[in-house]
């Protein structure tokens, strides 16, 4: 039998770990576009030091490649003209798009970031898809010129569909080159927008693949945001031949409202 005082400390310790399980659990949303803050910094500076990697567990990944972080992309500063995160508190991961079209070298990037045991302080996979001239129809001037004009403002309520259905839009668009059905599963807007590269097609469920090749699209890795109907997903675009790949969609009040890809050739 246990006394009385220690019976005491058992149950303030048991309270004790109760509460850190509690606040450890939890993803923030806030905590997410911190860390895409800091990772849109690094990539502004050319300095990944403001970077809180994860000192037992991290990876950065370039065009699908595990990579060194010291002489990747991240570590020439860009100017950045155009930034948009998007978070997702149940992968406890984050996407971000940046623009750059000014510098030796202009950019268009696709990055996921994940944080282990939903802890948003430290940064476990920093998984970056970066397109620059040679990527697949790419002027990042143009593109710019597109994505500046749309509208990402968080969708109200009545407009916003589940987790489920942005996951399973995302996985139709990416399978319509290896099933003939996948296309008119996507419940197309009539007036969306579809930015390929720097290539428009408006509306975007004009001329769409039905089929046809044999590989599926492989290696997805999704960030989905009901907040603003958004599913991000890196994939290899093996059904076209293994291109590290970024396909984002927006849907509104159910619709496809805008595509994004982002196409590395290689
Ligand atoms: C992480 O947080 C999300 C949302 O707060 C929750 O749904 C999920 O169960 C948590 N996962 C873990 C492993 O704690
Ligand atoms: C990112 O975009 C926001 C506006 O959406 C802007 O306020 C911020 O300065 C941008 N960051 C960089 C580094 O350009
Ligand atoms: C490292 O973090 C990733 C998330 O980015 C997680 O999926 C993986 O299980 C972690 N690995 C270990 C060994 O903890």
């Amino acid at each position: 039998m246990l006394g009385r005082k220690s019976r005491l400390a058992v149950r303030a310790l048991a309270i004790l770990v109760s509460a850190a399980a509690v606040t450890s659990a939890e993803c923030t949303r806030e905590g997410l576009l911190a860390a895409a803050d800091s990772y849109i910094a690094a990539q502004a500076s050319g300095s990944i030091d403001g970077l809180k990697l994860s000192a037992t567990n991290f990876t950065y990944q370039l065009n699908n490649k595990v990579a060194d972080i010291k002489t990747g992309v991240l570590s020439q500063p860009l100017k950045i003209d155009l930034n948009r995160s998007t978070a997702d508190t149940v992968a406890c991961a984050s996407y971000t798009m940046l623009i750059s079209t000014t510098g030796a070298k202009p950019y268009v990037i696709s990055t996921q970031i994940r944080h282990q045991d939903n802890d948003t302080s430290t940064i476990s996979l920093i998984d970056t898809i970066a397109a620059t001239t040679g990527a697949l129809f790419f002027n990042a001037q143009k593109t710019l010129g597109y994505i500046q004009k749309e509208n990402w403002g968080t969708l109200e309520e009545g407009q916003r569909v589940s987790r489920e259905e942005l996951k399973r839009v995302g996985d139709a668009y990416l399978d319509m080159w290896t099933d003939a059905k996948a296309a008119d599963s996507i419940p197309w807007g009539t007036d969306c927008e579809r930015v390929e590269g720097s290539q428009l097609t408006r509306p975007c469920g004009a001329t769409l693949p039905h089929g046809g090749s044999q590989k599926p699209n492989g290696n997805r890795r999704y960030v989905i945001d009901e907040t603003v109907g958004s599913v991000d997903v890196l994939c290899s675009f093996d059904s076209l031949g293994n291109m590290p790949d970024s396909h984002e969609v927006r849907l509104e009040s159910g619709k496809v409202k805008y595509v994004h890809t982002v196409t590395v050739l290689q």
